[in-house]
């Protein structure tokens, strides 16, 4: 359990322009005060960021949003009363005293309510809302246990607060809310827990017109083409057909490994919320148990709903497919 003091310090340590790891229900952030340029660009520094990469405002209650945006409308109101606290960030027109490190200069900031008690609690204490992005180093596998954390980051320059195992496991839904001849445009630009289904579903039994799109990642700056990668090398087989004698030896051939090297497999959950919250953890799990590579299997049940961002993080972590 977490300690009174260990959140006052926290508090503290946020408030001196410091840094703090701080637990959610999709995966842990690395956070700072959105009012400490000090803190901000630590973040960056920490996790080795590009500048270009905007970060997501963490909120926790609804009144703190007119810090951030500057307009809120009415598909955001539809949007946060149905899935905040929750995995939906929205990007939304921002505050002009809005750092720009945090939006990379753009006029839109990302906005989130999470879900976690602790994370909220640490917003409070604070009195301010708090920028942060996932807990690891950029274009690695993000962070679902405090001790993931640990592993990225010295003690003395991050307060780890641990809230247990992350319940969701992957990145919130990103989306962007515009207007598209007269009626409310959702673009999706990470998919995640909250699916295009879902918000389509919501407003349709609202009564309210709306376009739901899937947009290019480049939308979304940081949502690169490879992402989430683990330290060795992960392959995805499009065929159930087991990991036969031929395609080892083009593997060890494409990543030049020692013949007869071991592959450890990453097997994904049959229900897609387990698959989703043992995701990245089991990458870890394969990649420090000594295997040279990890190789999951693409099976084609897994589509639809949830199972789309599975994929999605699992394409972008991937170094090739056979
Ligand atoms: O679940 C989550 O969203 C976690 C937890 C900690 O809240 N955070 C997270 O942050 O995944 P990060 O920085 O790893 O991913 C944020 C994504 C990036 O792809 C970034 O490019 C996008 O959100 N983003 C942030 N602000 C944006 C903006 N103004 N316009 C477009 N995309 C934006
Ligand atoms: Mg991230």
């Amino acid at each position: 359990m977490l300690q009174d003091h260990e959140l006052k310090a926290a508090k503290e340590r946020l408030l001196a322009g410091g840094v703090v790891a701080m637990p959610t229900e999709t995966v842990y952030g690395l956070a700072a005060s959105i009012n400490s340029e000090e803190g901000l660009k630590k973040v960056f520094s920490l996790k080795e960021r590009p500048f270009f990469d905007p970060l997501i405002v963490h909120i926790a209650d609804l009144e703190q949003k007119g810090q951030v945006v500057r307009e809120w409308p009415e598909a955001a109101e539809i949007l946060a009363q149905e899935f905040w606290p929750g995995p939906l960030t929205m990007v939304l027109p921002k505050q002009p005293q809005v750092n720009s490190l945090i939006t990379s200069g753009l006029d839109t900031v990302g906005l989130r309510m999470p879900n976690h008690p602790l994370a909220r609690s640490l917003i409070r204490a604070v009195g301010s809302p708090l920028a942060a992005p996932s807990a690891n180093k950029f274009g690695k596998t993000s962070p679902t246990k405090a001790e993931h954390v640990r592993k990225s980051f010295a003690a003395d320059e991050v307060q780890v607060l641990d809230g247990g195992p992350s319940d969701l496991g992957l990145e919130s839904t990103v989306v962007s809310i515009g207007k598209r001849e007269g009626c409310a445009l959702i673009s999706i630009l990470r998919p995640g827990v909250i699916t295009e289904d879902m918000i389509r579903d919501l407003f349709r039994g609202k009564g309210q017109a709306v376009v739901v799109e899937r947009i290019a990642s480049h939308a979304s700056p940081g949502h690169t083409e490879h992402h989430y990668m683990p330290s060795v090398p992960l392959v995805i087989l499009e065929t159930e057909a087991a990991l036969g004698k031929q395609l080892l030896q083009r593997i060890y051939a494409d990543f030049q490994l020692m013949p007869n090297t071991t592959g450890a497999e990453l097997r994904l959950d049959a229900n897609p919320k387990l698959a989703a919250r043992n995701l990245y953890g089991r990458m870890r799990e394969c990649a420090e148990g000594g295997a040279e590579f990890i190789f999951v299997v693409h099976r084609k049940e897994q589509s639809g709903g949830l199972w789309e961002a599975i994929w999605d993080r699992l394409n972008r972590a991937a170094s090739r497919r056979y």
